[in-house]
């Protein structure tokens, strides 16, 4: 399904700027959920709605008449934060729809479930957040892609060909090896909602030397990657077996469940 009105979670973030942009140069009535509505300029086509994406009844709100989303949101902080903002924003979105339909476009980060041992993801547990939010997108029944960046803005001069990679069990030690513009990550994420060929893909996303491709060349990219596997533990194409479902907090198992049995009851009235 192609969406035509699209909310923008993280708007006013680093990626988030340049997705609110690049839904507008794409077509689609757009929508941005800020904090502060005050700071933010996105010019006259835009709707700015203010809410916090922390609040279910602010994500209600932002979410009426709403049929996709572009999740580009990151708290960059410890667990706690990093819960309530990369996991919640996506647990309180679906929440918030009750199992109504959106096409959903969500940036995480590369290596995600490659990467999970390292002293990075033990301080902040943030790609435990990240792949537990993957996890609820592809548990919800609805058309999504997870695009999964590399370092934003640390590539090379000559690296404008996008590049998509399903790899998941490469570790990514740094922007050698794997960075992507901001403004790219935007025009895939975009892309992606309006392309029956990006449903259910989830992948690395990095630059390499050569040229940008238009919206139109992305089609192919989306095309020839692997779909996820259907069902639990709703993990990515090649994500690999270290994140078991029965070792997660009891609340997630219990979201988790809410949000597959709501897909299984709209599918099944
Ligand atoms: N930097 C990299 O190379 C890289 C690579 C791959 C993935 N990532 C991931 O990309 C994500 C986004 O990074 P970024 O640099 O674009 O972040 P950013 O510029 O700080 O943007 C973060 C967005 O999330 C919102 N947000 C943050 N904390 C919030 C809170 N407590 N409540 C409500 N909204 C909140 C911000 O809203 P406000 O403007 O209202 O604060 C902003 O819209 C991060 O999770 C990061 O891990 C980064």
């Amino acid at each position: 399904m192609k969406p035509t009105h699209v909310l923008f979670v993280g708007a006013t973030g680093s990626v988030g700027r340049y997705a609110v942009h690049e839904g507008l140069a794409q077509g689609y009535r757009v929508r941005a959920l800020v904090r502060n509505a005050s700071r933010v300029c996105f010019g006259p086509n835009a709707e700015v709605r203010e809410g916090d994406l922390t609040n279910v009844d602010d994500m209600r709100h932002a979410l009426n008449g709403i049929d996709g989303i572009v999740f580009t949101m990151g708290a960059n902080g410890g667990p706690t934060l990093n819960e309530a903002v990369d996991y919640g924003a996506v647990k309180n979105a679906l929440d918030a729809l009750g199992g109504r339909p959106a096409r959903i476009a969500l940036m995480t980060a590369i290596g995600l479930a490659a990467d999970m041992d390292t002293e990075y993801n033990r301080s902040t547990q943030a790609h435990d957040w990240k792949r537990r939010s993957e996890r609820l997108v592809r548990a919800s029944g609805n058309e999504y892609t997870i695009v999964r960046p590399g370092w934003f803005d640390m590539e090379g001069l000559d690296d404008h060909r996008i590049r998509f990679q399903q790899d998941q069990r490469r570790v990514y030690t740094g922007p050698g090896d794997g960075s992507i513009s901001r403004r790219q990550i935007a025009q895939t994420l975009v892309a992606a909602l309006g392309c029956e060929a990006a449903n259910r893909k989830t992948f690395n996303l990095v630059d390499e030397p050569g040229q940008a491709q238009s919206d139109a060349e992305l089609i192919a990219l989306f095309a020839a990657l692997e779909p996820d596997p259907h069902g639990a533990p709703f993990d990515g194409y090649d994500d690999p077996a270290n994140f078991p479902p029965c070792a997660q907090p009891k609340r997630v198992r219990e979201e988790l469940t809410r949000i597959a049995h709501q897909h299984t009851e709209r599918t099944t009235s």
